[in-house]
């Protein structure tokens, strides 16, 4: 691909760098893939939403690599539909919990739980992108049934009650992990009912505190409470049934289900290009559900990053986008120095250094300039800040929001993805 030299030329070339430095080609049950994992230092393993990002970025330079990522991402896949937030490397130890902790054997090498469904909508975007047409066409008719049956577990086990917005069982399972917004329901989980064998497992392994910077990384009593939720769930078999009624953590996510209803108007734009106008009328009458869910669960005083799942689901009406541009642009609340910080600026639970209670991640911005349209000013904006950013500062994993300097793990895949697919998509 040829690329006009300009003020992100020299950014992109270390991008695509890094991104070729964190492929992992590794064998499993005798089939070889090749996937990128976000992190060498600490996130060895595949991540599912990192990596849905990731080919949406590579496809514009390797488009083999993107399939193989996707194709690696989706080997994870339970018979139940379910695609896991992580599909592990069995070679790789310095991750906790790793593959045992989570007692999943049975259904895969993977963790029990998933992550936001973004998957549709990159290969959606993977389809549109790549120029071999025959390899896009055969990738396309292989993901196809996937992406149903996936798209039909979190229908089936996360929607039972037909709300339209879906239930998480994990707070990773939002990919906001230590966001304040599931604090409450956390703090239901009395510390003194965690059986001492989880407390002390997570004393002995939890590894991030060790690699990575401590005062960024989730509290200890968060963290023995994540575990907690898996011990629970492995001692129920991880039957999804019995763990969304029995668990003291299952509760409606508006973020998670706006990247819902986005990746269903992608599955059914999927449909539609195979010509199955059934499936794609079922996916698009699912996502417009879930955008009028999204849209009367509204609450302007939210205060984290989920305020704006009506703009990342689409379908805004109006009167609410007035109201969200207006709170986006208050430099007291989301229209920090370095915007989006992922947890109010007013709140009193604002940090900003620790992870998902303040700093700046790139994927965020990347949804937000993806609801919004093009001939938004505020996208505009949110774009260029969001890409000198990452030129000036290098690829880490977040980013202050007061004063940009870097946060969390640094040579990071998934921010060198996004700068990469963002230049590519908006500036090419
Ligand atoms: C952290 C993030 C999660 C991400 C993972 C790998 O756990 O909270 O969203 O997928 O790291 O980058």
């Amino acid at each position: 691909m040829a690329l006009r030299k300009n003020k992100y030329s020299e950014t992109l070339v270390k991008a695509k760098k890094i991104l070729a430095d964190n492929i992992y080609t590794l064998s499993l049950r005798g089939k070889v893939y090749r996937r990128i994992i976000p992190s060498k230092s600490f996130y060895v393993h595949q991540w599912n939403w990192d990596s849905a990002t990731h080919a949406m970025a590579t496809v514009y330079f390797d488009e083999d690599l993107a399939l193989d990522e996707i194709r690696s991402l989706v080997s994870g896949q339970w018979k139940n539909g379910m695609i896991p937030h992580i599909v592990f490397n069995p070679k790789e130890k310095i991750y906790f919990p790793g593959p045992k902790f989570w007692g999943t054997d049975k259904f895969g090498f993977s963790s029990g739980i998933t992550q936001p469904p973004l998957l549709a909508i990159s290969i959606l975007h993977i389809y549109k992108t790549a120029k071999n047409r025959g390899k896009a066409q055969k990738f396309l008719e292989e993901m196809l049934p996937k992406l149903d049956k996936y798209h039909n577990y979190l229908k089936k086990y996360r929607d039972g009650e037909g709300s339209g917005l879906l239930t998480i069982i994990h707070p990773w399972e939002s990919g906001t992990d230590n966001s304040p917004r599931f604090d409450k329901y956390l703090l239901e989980i009395d510390l003194k009912d965690i059986p001492k064998e989880v407390i002390q497992i997570v004393r002995r392994f939890r590894t991030d505190i060790k690699i990575g910077e401590k005062t960024t990384r989730p509290l200890m009593e968060d963290y023995y409470r994540y575990i907690y939720l898996i011990f629970l769930y492995r001692n129920l078999g991880w039957n999804y049934r019995k763990i969304v009624a029995d668990s003291p953590f299952a509760i409606k996510d508006t973020f998670f289900s706006s990247i819902w209803a986005a990746s269903n108007l992608a599955l059914s734009d999927l449909f539609m290009l195979t010509g199955d106008k059934i499936k794609a009328k079922k996916f698009k009458i699912m996502a417009e559900q879930t955008r009028r869910a999204i849209k009367k669960s509204f609450d302007p005083k939210e205060e984290t990053i989920a305020l704006f799942a009506p703009i990342i689901a689409g379908g805004i009406d109006e009167e609410q986008f007035k109201i969200l541009m207006r709170i986006l642009k208050d430099r007291k609340r989301f229209w920090s120095k370095f915007p989006v910080p992922s947890t109010s600026l007013d709140s009193s639970n604002f940090d900003s250094f620790r992870y998902w209670r303040g700093p700046l991640w790139p994927i965020i911005n990347m949804l937000l300039i993806e609801g919004l349209t093009s001939q938004n000013k505020i996208q505009k904006e949110l774009l260029k800040k969001t890409l000198d950013l990452i030129k000036k500062k290098g690829f880490f994993e977040c980013y202050n929001s007061q004063n940009g300097n870097p946060a969390g793990f640094p040579n990071f895949s998934w921010t060198a993805a996004i700068f990469t697919y963002l230049y590519c998509k908006y500036y090419l």
